[in-house]
């Protein structure tokens, strides 16, 4: 099996929808399945909904008008074998490793053998994934980390684990770099991989600094921005992009999972105004605003 000519999409919340969008902004066909909402007669409106929110985001819509044709929406009760025509399934469900894996235990009835399976977890080992998995669905899964938003954010981690078929992380990598224009990173199958590992420590580390020092979030991101490599964002916007209840959810998971010596077993350091901001709905661009609304409002400091 060589090429993906059609992707499936499973769980169309913020990551799921994403994924799926930027997926067929190239022109590629994609399934995009959740679960059927309690009591409701349309057993296929989470996805349905998730398709109407792509085409209004803001400040741009995350798909075109013409891409949405591509997206074929459904439910993981009634659709489960429309996946027997995919070549890449990507989970992206909650955070949970029963739910997870319960998922995995139906879609492996369904594939065909060969298509690759992937996980967009942000914390769960790949090992733990495909414990109690078939050797199949071993050979054929992976873990595709992407960023929020998929369609802007460039990296992509990719985990393979010891019975991973190289040719299907080629397969995927080929895929997500030719096609969907990403970086694509191979990572050890280590708590937090790579970027959150290290990114979530330098932004918590930006957030101290520029408080102590009375920045404001322009003057500091006009040295962390373009002069550190951070195309036009610098780290405030980035954090504005990414999601700012994004850190302390990654540094608390990163503190669970990590030995007390590990020099990354920190969690969050006291910074109230983070916890702050996210109780009142500042997440950034996905909530009601972020560190550039907040400072637009409230008079330039970070505070
Ligand atoms: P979300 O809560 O926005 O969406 C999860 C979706 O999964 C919901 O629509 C839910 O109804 C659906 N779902 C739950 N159980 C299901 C099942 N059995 N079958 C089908 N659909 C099911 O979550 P989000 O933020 O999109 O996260 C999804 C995954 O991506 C998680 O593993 C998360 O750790 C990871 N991730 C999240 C990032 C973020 O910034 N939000 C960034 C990178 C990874």
């Amino acid at each position: 099996m060589s090429e993906i000519r059609k992707a499936a999409v499973i769980g169309a919340g913020v990551m799921g929808a994403g994924i799926a969008a930027h997926i067929a902004n190239a022109g590629v066909e994609v399934l995009l399945l959740d679960i059927v909402p309690e009591g409701a007669s349309n057993r296929s409106a989470i996805a349905e909904k998730a398709v109407e929110r792509l085409l209004k985001a803001e400040p741009a819509a995350f798909m075109s008008k013409r891409a949405a044709k591509l997206v074929k929406t459904g439910n993981v009760e009634d659709d489960l074998d429309a996946l027997a025509d995919c070549d890449w399934i990507v989970e992206a469900v909650v955070e949970r490793l029963d739910v997870k894996q319960a998922l995995y235990k139906k879609i492996d009835t369904v594939r065909k053998p060969g298509t690759a399976v992937s996980s967009n977890t942000s914390t769960i080992p790949l090992a733990a994934l495909i414990d109690g998995l078939s050797e199949g669905f071993g050979r054929d899964f992976l873990i595709t980390h992407f960023f929020n938003p998929p369609r802007y954010m460039r990296l992509l981690e990719i985990v393979s684990g010891p019975a991973t078929d190289p040719a299907t992380v080629k397969r995927v990598s080929t895929f997500a770099d030719v096609k969907l224009g990403k970086t694509v990173v191979n990572c050890k199958d280590t708590p937090g991989f790579i970027a959150n590992r290290l990114g979530t420590q330098w932004m918590q580390l930006a957030v101290g600094e520029a408080f102590a020092l009375g920045l404001t979030v322009e003057e500091a991101d006009s040295v962390m921005g373009r002069p550190f490599g951070i195309p036009k964002t610098g780290v405030f916007g980035l954090m504005d992009l990414v999601g700012i209840d994004l850190m302390p959810h990654v540094l608390n998971s990163l503190q669970r999972a990590l030995p007390k010596d590990d020099p990354f077993h920190k969690g969050t350091r006291d910074l109230p105004l983070i916890g702050e901001m996210i109780e009142s709905g500042l997440t950034g661009r996905k909530g009601k605003g972020g560190f550039y609304r907040l400072n637009r409002d409230g008079g330039g400091k970070v505070k």
